[in-house]
């Protein structure tokens, strides 16, 4: 990318907010414009107001970004993905998950005989940067005598009854929203191979249970991903036990904290100061990495044609 990345940016709801904060610290980035039907004019973004449009088309008539952002509701990220990578030659960050049923991934990939599809297309499987995963990541590769991760149980509430219908239009159901956060956690830590359960939806889209075999050193292991809107507040876990040498890891993600122990001995231990917004701390480094040379792996289309295939596998 050139020094100064001129960003596009498509849907200005709940999210976009957090992009914008994280994007606005940054002085390698200039924010051109905005498009969002919702709203007449782009909020403020470092004092100033950009460009605003209605529709993607409509702005990419006027500009050639080198970044466009989607933000918009799940159900819509493919078609305005397409619409971005054919009238622009930007690349195209869009928000998780990259597609939500296989034959949105199906028209990406029948793209690729045109268009960079590959070169161009990241997805923000923000969850993957966390800090609190990011610090689980790096203590199972520093310690391989805790051997292989060997049972998974993760568990992530949202308090999305609250907003009713609206919950299901713009994020399409909790498994949708939350089972592509879990999938691409746990690509950090271990290599997801297939859906074990039968059943995913529950509570009429508004809950999910399911489970996934994965690799982890060389051992099989089972990963049990409960996830759910019935509840008035936040709260996201995972614990890892390691059956092997009897080590147990838990992951608070709405606190970013982690700490693991054996028996009655507390072995590593991971805390914050407190002051960085959670949102705000997953998509800092989530920029920092697309914006370097090398972007991190997980946000690749290739990365998120797989985990798309696994979260919507039967
Ligand atoms: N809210 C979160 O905490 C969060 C976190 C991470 C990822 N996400 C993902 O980000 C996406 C958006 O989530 P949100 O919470 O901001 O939703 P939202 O419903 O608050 O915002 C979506 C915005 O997109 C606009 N929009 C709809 N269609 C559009 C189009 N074709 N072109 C331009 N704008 C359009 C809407 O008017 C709305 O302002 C979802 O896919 C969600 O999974 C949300």
């Amino acid at each position: 990318m050139s020094d100064l990345v001129r960003v596009g940016f498509v849907g200005l709801g709940v999210i976009a907010e957090t992009h914008l904060g994280v994007l606005s610290e940054r002085t390698d980035v200039a924010l051109e414009f905005t498009v969002d039907p919702r709203l007449t004019q782009s909020p403020s973004f470092r004092g100033a107001e950009p460009s605003h449009y209605d529709s993607v088309t409509e702005a990419l008539k006027a500009h050639q970004p080198d970044l466009v952002v989607i933000a918009t509701p799940t159900d819509t990220h493919v078609d305005v993905a397409l619409q971005a990578l054919t009238l622009s030659s930007a690349r195209v960050l869009v928000e998780k998950p990259l597609a939500h049923d296989l034959a949105a991934l199906a028209r990406l990939h029948a793209l690729e005989d045109t268009v960079d599809v590959r070169g161009r297309v990241f997805t923000a499987h923000h969850f993957a940067f966390s800090p609190e995963v990011d610090w689980a990541a790096q203590q199972i590769a520093e310690r391989p005598e805790w051997g292989p991760v060997t049972r998974i149980t993760s568990a992530f509430y949202d308090p999305y009854v609250l907003r009713g219908e609206q919950a299901f239009a713009s994020y399409n159901s909790s498994w949708t929203d939350s089972g592509i956060n879990q999938l691409s956690m746990l690509s950090r830590f271990v290599d997801l191979t297939q859906l074990t359960s039968a059943s995913r939806q529950l509570d009429q889209s508004a809950s999910s249970w399911c489970t996934y075999e994965y690799r982890s050193r060389g051992a099989m292991g089972t990963a049990r991903l409960r996830s759910s809107w019935l509840t008035g507040s936040s709260s996201k876990e995972s614990h890892l036990a390691f059956g092997e040498s009897g080590v147990e890891m838990w992951i608070d993600h709405t606190a970013m904290t982690g700490f693991a122990a054996r028996e009655n001995d507390l072995l590593v231990t991971h805390g914050n100061d407190g002051l960085t917004p959670r949102k705000v701390a997953h998509y800092r480094p989530l920029y920092d990495s697309l914006l370097s040379s090398e972007p991190d792996p997980v946000m690749s289309f290739a990365t998120a044609a797989t985990i798309t295939e696994l979260h919507n596998a039967r």
